[in-house]
């Protein structure tokens, strides 16, 4: 009904280390999706997004990017993307990449360049500051990564420059018009190759704040952020991707805030930032009707008329959603992805959500990451033994995997793939309006639409809406 891919859409998020390994080299790769596009298709999604795809030394595994338009070379090729984004549109589905642009890798070239000496053609690409008198921070601005201060010194020069999270990815001045000329040609690149539009990583605090201000006590650790500012690149952005030949491309962003009326101003007008912001309180909201109905009607409430909201429960950051949200339970987590599928708005998979996959309790010797978000990073279980030779992280249980849940009709899998089909054949689920229906306690139910009733018992007790029993944690659609 006129409405741009986008927002009808399901999302899925590859975490592509961990997604499928065509060489065996115990990382996944680009080809290894090439070879589940079969999957993917069947299970109904309409876009992928890829985490960071890009040359990195890996020291936050690809969000510290030397080169963003060549890829790691572990993950494949350009010709490879290509192919893959070739094979996506065969079947109807689009390919997103995430992009960096809050921060560089300390390897990129443009800050080997800057920090020489402060005359440097790029020095000015990045936020430097002189140390206090006694060598001490600028400011109280404290990085995200480990408790110190988001500066660095640095020896060249005897200056500091700004890291909001680790010293190895150096934040970039969006003050400075050459960084955001540089990355609207990052973005024509891959607009050029047929990319559908891109995840902002941390699309919440790009500008900073230009003078240095220290931040509240309350606010740390962070850095002060210039939001008027930031919204201004964001319809640079917006004006940039909307005048794109061709289908309508999607910018959604990482906003990493907490308030409803905060993630609101991500959107501007409604038709002039972000096409999408992540909603990180419903993400956070406990699964519980009365939270989920409170946090779900806000936000309808609080965005501007044309904006579209986004719904994600899980992601490469945070516990997954199986074990947070619903302790491993499959009937929760039924229940759950039932209402991310069903509410208005477009809904982001994390890879593994549609088997139920849990959190791994990655051991001590294996963790990888420097922020120990290894538990929510783990390889898909393919088959009853991983289908992985030897992965980069450990499997965990293999007992929820996709080969044994494809051929059960009762598996999480089944019913999310019955579900995301529901949603594409029903135009009230795909765009119909949002209205809560009274309900008894611990039941949670709206209309979507003209005539689509979704009920969803999120209580330990039997229930009843409209003549329909529930069992404990039963959903349905009616
Ligand atoms: C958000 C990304 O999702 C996370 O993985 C990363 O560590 C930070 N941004 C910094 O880029």
């Amino acid at each position: 009904m006129g409405r741009p891919w986008w927002q009808t859409a399901v999302l899925y998020q590859i975490y592509l280390r961990s997604f499928a390994d065509s060489n065996d080299d115990g990382v996944g790769d680009l080809r290894g999706v090439i070879d589940r596009l079969d999957y993917l298709g069947w299970l109904g999604v309409d876009a992928l997004w890829l985490s960071p795809v890009t040359v990195s030394p890996d020291r936050d595994w690809g969000y510290d990017v030397a080169d963003y338009r060549s890829i790691q070379p572990a993950f494949g090729s350009l010709d490879d993307l290509d192919e893959l984004v070739a094979r996506a549109r065969e079947r109807d589905m689009r390919i997103v990449l995430d992009l960096v642009p809050n921060h560089t890798s300390d390897r990129h070239p443009w800050f080997g360049d800057a920090r020489a000496s402060r005359t440097a053609r790029r020095r000015s690409y990045y936020v430097w500051a002189d140390p206090n008198p006694d060598g001490s921070s600028p400011n109280n601005w404290r990085s995200t990564f480990g408790d110190g201060p988001a500066w660095e010194h640095s020896p060249e020069t005897g200056q500091l420059y700004l890291h909001s999270f680790l010293p190895e990815q150096v934040d970039l001045d969006w003050w400075n018009e050459d960084v955001r000329d540089e990355f609207d040609d990052v973005m024509r690149f891959w607009l050029d190759r047929g990319i559908a539009g891109f995840r902002l990583d941390v699309a919440h605090a790009i500008v900073k704040d230009r003078e240095l201000r220290d931040v509240p006590a309350a606010a740390q650790p962070g850095v002060r952020v210039d939001l008027d500012e930031t919204y201004a690149v964001q319809r640079r952005w917006r004006a940039l991707i909307d005048g794109c030949e061709g289908e309508p491309r999607v910018l959604i962003g990482e906003t990493w805030v907490l308030e409803l009326e905060a993630l609101a101003r991500f959107y501007g007008n409604g038709t002039d930032q972000l096409h999408l912001a992540f909603n990180f309180p419903f993400t956070f909201s406990p699964l519980e009707a009365d939270a989920l109905r409170d946090v779900v009607e806000r936000t309808y409430d609080v965005l501007p008329p044309d904006a579209w909201p986004v719904w994600m429960l899980s992601n490469h950051d945070i516990e997954r959603m199986a074990t947070r949200l619903c302790g491993g339970d499959a009937r929760k987590i039924k229940c759950a992805l039932l209402a991310l599928l069903t509410l208005r708005g477009t809904a982001v998979l994390y890879q593994g959500d549609e088997i139920g996959l849990e959190q791994v309790d990655v051991p001590r010797e294996r963790l990888r990451d420097i922020a120990g978000r290894d538990g929510c990073r783990t390889p898909i279980p393919w088959t009853p033994d991983g289908g992985w030779r030897e992965p980069w992280l450990p499997l965990g249980s293999t007992a929820r995997n996709v080969a044994g849940q494809r051929e059960d009709e009762a598996s999480i899998l089944r019913f999310v793939r019955d579900v995301v089909a529901r949603r594409r054949q029903s135009e009230d689920l795909r765009s119909g309006a949002y209205a809560s229906l009274v309900a008894p306690r611990g039941v949670w139910a709206y209309r979507r639409g003209r005539s689509t009733v979704v009920a969803i018992n999120l209580s330990d007790e039997r229930a009843e809406f409209e003549g329909r029993p529930l069992e404990p944690w039963e959903g349905a659609i009616l």
